[in-house]
């Protein structure tokens, strides 16, 4: 069974412990949710799982299809079908994005240029710029280079949408996107796990989950896995805050 595995995971960055035996699996069309207060550590289990070299692995393993990846380079594990969404996607001056996109996918697939092999990608990428909300225009400039906040989670989106990723990793995606953008991210979320994508959602609130319905939502705290629960988790969070847990905690 192709899953995505986190086997209790320790983690530190420049001394400081951000994750502490962090443990969960999805499988391959499974939307799973991370949700806790700011500076729990969401973003470090991402980062950590896409193998950024600041984030030191102390203990635990992370495994693709029953593979040890723990110790790949980040490029290794986008071979092998990882993608990060980021919560600040970084600017990347001199490259444009279309040059961006199809260069990940010809690594990705092997080839030296698909736009001679595969005749669908350029109507497919044109679909998901439409889709996104993005026009030809935002292909051509710079990676992110003068983005708005929405355009660039847009950005990201697309380029999830063009790799296909075996598993996603969105880190707030919903972060500054207007309404019509978080109903398409839904809509893009829901498309690729019927294709197969396992997804991981990070974010703190319900309104993107209520269209996603994740298998599970993760609360994480102090770098803790403190509780995990179905859709209703997100609801009591966003209604109450974190706080609300606490009962849940203590019994
Ligand atoms: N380079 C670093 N040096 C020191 N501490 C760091 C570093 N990077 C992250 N941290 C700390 O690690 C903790 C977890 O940060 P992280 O970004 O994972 O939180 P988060 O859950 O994603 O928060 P948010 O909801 O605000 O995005 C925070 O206390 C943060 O200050
Ligand atoms: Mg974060």
């Amino acid at each position: 069974m192709s899953s995505l595995k986190v086997e209790n995971l320790t983690v530190s960055i420049e001394n400081k412990v951000v994750l502490r035996d962090v443990s969960f699996e999805l499988q391959r069309g499974e939307i799973l949710s991370i949700m806790g207060p700011n500076g729990s550590g969401k973003t470090s289990l991402a980062l950590t799982i896409m193998g950024h070299p600041r984030y030191r692995v102390i203990s635990g393993r992370i495994l693709i299809d029953e593979e040890d990846i723990t110790n790949l380079p980040p490029d290794e594990r986008s071979l092998r079908g990882l993608f990060l969404a980021f919560q600040n996607p970084v600017e990347v001056r001199g490259i444009r994005l279309s040059t961006l996109i199809f260069s990940a996918l010809n690594k990705r697939r092997g080839e030296k240029n698909l736009l001679k092999s595969d005749p669908q990608i350029i109507p497919l990428l044109m679909k998901n710029l439409r889709d996104v909300g993005l026009s030809n225009e935002h292909l051509q400039r710079e990676v992110n280079l003068g983005f708005s906040g929405g355009e660039k989670k847009r950005s990201e989106l697309l380029q999830a949408l063009m790799l296909k990723p075996k598993f996603l990793i969105l880190d707030e995606p919903d972060s500054g996107l207007d309404v019509d953008g978080i109903k398409i991210t839904a809509e893009k979320i829901k498309e690729l796990a019927s294709q197969g994508t396992g997804i991981i959602i990070i974010t703190h609130y319900a309104r993107l989950l209520k269209y996603l319905s994740p298998r599970e939502i993760i609360v994480i705290r102090d770098g803790k896995i403190v509780t995990r629960g179905g859709s209703e988790l997100s609801y009591l969070i966003e209604e109450k805050g974190y706080e609300a847990l606490n009962g849940d905690l203590n019994a």
